[in-house]
């Protein structure tokens, strides 16, 4: 990768990716007189330091932070947040600033664009998954009662700063996460970027920035195409329709697992659906499946909580007229959405995921 961030102005969004990036943001901060950062009690210690020392001329007004975690990513804690910035008497012409991962721009994009009916913010991702996805694109929002992202608004932060120097105190398994997202750059748009991560586990990678320039590019390039999910953005849900049951499912049983191992597993299963409904080479699907399975372990998931696995994806809000709409992938780097599958064939793919037998971990 080039050593110098890659910059892109966007109509709404100013895009900064690559070290280095966190510098050049300084001139845009400076144009605000009051700015709060958002960060949770990992992101303070680790990634608050690192924004401290690399911008000593910015003045932070006010720190808040909340616990990590997706059970944080609640309404209790955007009050909590709503709460501190009132009582600050924090204007409408203030900076919110989002340091952290997908919980934390997430919740952040929330409260920050509902505060006094919305306040700019900049998000700064801070995991693999933050800035290769879940920091790009405006959707924000909240959890609620057992469903992801139940609540929320699409609202632009008025630009992402995506610096890897945040990476280096993020644990393995946070790595893992975010890897399944970049896989499913791979999977769904762009075969060349498959192509290099193919065969490898993400520990043996040592390419990251150009991987996540490349990935957040890719998810920059849907979004300004369709901002609103009306079409081509929907091929970003590849795996997240059963992903996101399988999140909920361990959530709700206080056994939360990481966004990345719920959409590998999704992934899995889709992929299969995938190959049921566009006949999709057979070896192919099987190098997909390996793919993933290199990087993730099985879940242990049983037949007995299918029927609790549907009830969840009911509540998708790729539900229509009791339908649940699909994206999947007709070969490998080509994707579409709104496929309309049968319960049934939802059923098969979480049995395939249950009884197949996986040979590498
Ligand atoms: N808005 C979107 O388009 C979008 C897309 C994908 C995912 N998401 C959401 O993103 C969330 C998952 O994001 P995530 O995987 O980044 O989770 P996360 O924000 O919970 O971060 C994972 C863990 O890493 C810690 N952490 C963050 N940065 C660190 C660093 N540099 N060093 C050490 N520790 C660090 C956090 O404190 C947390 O414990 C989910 O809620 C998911 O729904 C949103």
């Amino acid at each position: 990768m080039s050593k110098s961030p890659f910059l892109l102005d966007t109509k709404s969004v100013s895009y900064v990716i690559g070290e280095g990036a966190l510098a050049l943001s300084e001139k845009r901060l400076k144009k605000y007189r009051r700015i709060i950062i958002l960060v949770d009690e990992n992101t303070e210690k680790h990634c608050l330091p690192v924004f401290r020392k690399h911008l000593p001329d910015i003045d932070i007004n006010q720190v808040v932070v909340i616990k990590s975690g997706e059970k944080q990513k609640n309404l209790d804690q955007s009050i909590y947040i709503w709460d501190k910035l009132t009582k600050q008497k924090v204007a409408r012409d203030a900076l919110f600033i989002n340091l952290g991962g997908g919980v934390v721009t997430d919740i952040g994009g929330f409260v920050a664009s509902t505060y006094k009916r919305g306040v700019s913010f900049i998000n700064y991702p801070t995991t693999l998954l933050g800035m290769a996805d879940a920091a790009i694109g405006g959707k924000t929002g909240i959890d609620f009662e057992g469903y992801k992202n139940q609540v929320g608004l699409f609202a632009n932060p008025v630009s992402v700063v995506i610096d890897p120097i945040f990476l280096h105190t993020l644990e393995d398994i946070q790595w893992q996460s975010g890897f399944a997202e970049v896989m499913k750059y791979g999977l769904i748009m762009d075969r060349d970027l498959w192509y290099i991560l193919a065969g490898k586990n993400y520990r043996d990678i040592d390419e990251w920035n150009n991987i996540i320039t490349r990935a957040a590019r890719d998810k920059i390039d849907i979004v300004q195409y369709d901002a609103l999910e009306k079409g081509i953005r929907k091929n970003l849900n590849f795996g997240h329709t059963i992903g996101h049951a399988i999140e909920s499912h361990y959530l709700n049983r206080d056994h939360p697992v990481t966004h990345g191992q719920a959409i590998a597993a999704g992934m899995i299963c889709e992929t299969w659906i995938s190959s049921r409904i566009f006949e999709m080479d057979c070896t192919r699907t099987q190098e997909i499946v390996s793919m993933i399975d290199l990087n993730f372990s099985k879940f242990d998931l049983t037949e007995d909580m299918i029927p609790e696995l549907i009830d969840l994806m009911r509540q998708d809000k790729k539900v229509r007229e009791g339908k649940l709409k699909f994206s999947l992938i007709r070969k490998l780097g080509k994707a579409t959405h709104d496929v309309e599958v049968d319960f049934d064939l939802i059923v098969d793919s979480l049995k395939y995921y249950i009884n197949r037998h996986v040979t590498s971990e």
